[in-house]
């Protein structure tokens, strides 16, 4: 079921020979049964070599919740994959963080690729999701279909992302059939900016909600992997989850979805105005850069740098 784990069946005692096939299959993957089933599995999935679409979904089922996160370059998504994310999301929220636009329609498909390729060359572990740009897919399923593989063949990426639902969905279906794993994402689509005129909480009305409620369920039985769900109240959210069998990751959307993903600058605070209440803040790099900065501007200028003496922090 799972091939990047180890085969050996350890079963020690008379109890344990006993156990329903369902735990055993557990016990394939992770032996001590001193443990609650919950860590097991937690433990069992952190040793998986290389996170997939089918570890993915095991973990929904067995209840695990999903990290993700974005990275945009070499070095960030390098430190994301050895930490032990389970996917990292190469978002075209870079055409903010990483390129300074206001929203994230300008940035291109050459852009995105440069970005993708610099995020799989660090990773080991997790699986890799390209957001397509927007106008790479929307209107045209062979353009689409074009967009998603040249992000697979020239970034060497392992499934791609695209906003919306019934709209884009022959879009979808087009590179499903290229055997590309696709990401649904819904509710606040931030290429759609324009439309909504605004970023506070979409699907509070009952006629957006069951367009989301249907959308989430057309995206399953298209194909898709797994569904973004992006600032929906936590009720919908939940409800949303429990009505799929693929993998639902929230963005403000609460608790009750399959896992959580987050843009890195924002975890770490690099960036400051974005203030979001879903938001939580690990970090203050803004300020602990810029420390380390005027520190060293300081030591230039009073020509304590370069000296003898070496400063070694950690
Ligand atoms: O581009 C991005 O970073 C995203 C996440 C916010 C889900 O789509």
């Amino acid at each position: 079921m799972m091939p990047f784990l180890s085969k050996k069946i350890v079963l020690t005692n008379e109890k344990e020979a006993q156990t329903p096939l369902k735990f055993k299959q557990k016990e394939y993957f992770c032996p001590n049964f001193n443990i609650p089933l919950k860590k097991r599995l937690m433990s069992t999935y952190k040793e998986v070599k290389r996170v997939t679409t089918h570890v993915l979904k095991a973990m929904k089922q067995d209840n695990v919740k999903i990290s993700m996160l974005t990275a945009y370059d070499y070095s960030m998504a390098r430190i994301v994959d050895d930490a032990g994310i389970d996917i990292i999301l190469v978002g075209d929220s870079a055409s903010n963080v990483m390129a300074g636009h206001e929203t994230t329609l300008p940035i291109t498909l050459d852009q995105m690729i440069y970005h993708a390729s610099s995020v799989v060359r660090a990773v080991k572990r997790s699986f890799v999701v390209v957001d397509l740009p927007f106008g790479s897919y929307q209107g045209d399923p062979k353009a689409a279909l074009r967009a998603a593989i040249r992000i697979m063949k020239e970034a060497g990426a392992h499934g791609v992302k695209l906003e919306g639902g019934v709209e884009i969905k022959d879009s979808i279906a087009r590179i499903l059939s290229a055997g590309i794993p696709v990401m649904g994402h819904l509710g606040l689509t931030p290429q759609s900016i324009y439309k909504f005129g605004t970023y506070v909480v979409r699907a509070k009305e009952q006629e957006e909600a069951d367009q989301l409620r249907k959308d989430a369920k057309l995206l399953e039985k298209l194909g898709c992997f797994g569904i973004v769900i992006e600032k929906i109240p936590a009720s919908l959210g939940e409800e949303v989850t429990k009505s799929v069998n693929i993998p639902v990751i929230g963005i403000g959307a609460g608790g009750g979805v399959d896992g959580q993903v987050l843009v890195i600058h924002d975890l770490l605070g690099i960036t400051k105005e974005f203030q979001p209440r879903f938001l939580r803040r690990y970090l203050d790099l803004y300020e602990d850069i810029k420390g380390a900065v005027q520190n060293y501007i300081e030591d230039v200028k009073s020509q304590d740098f370069p000296n003898k003496a070496v400063l070694r922090i950690g």
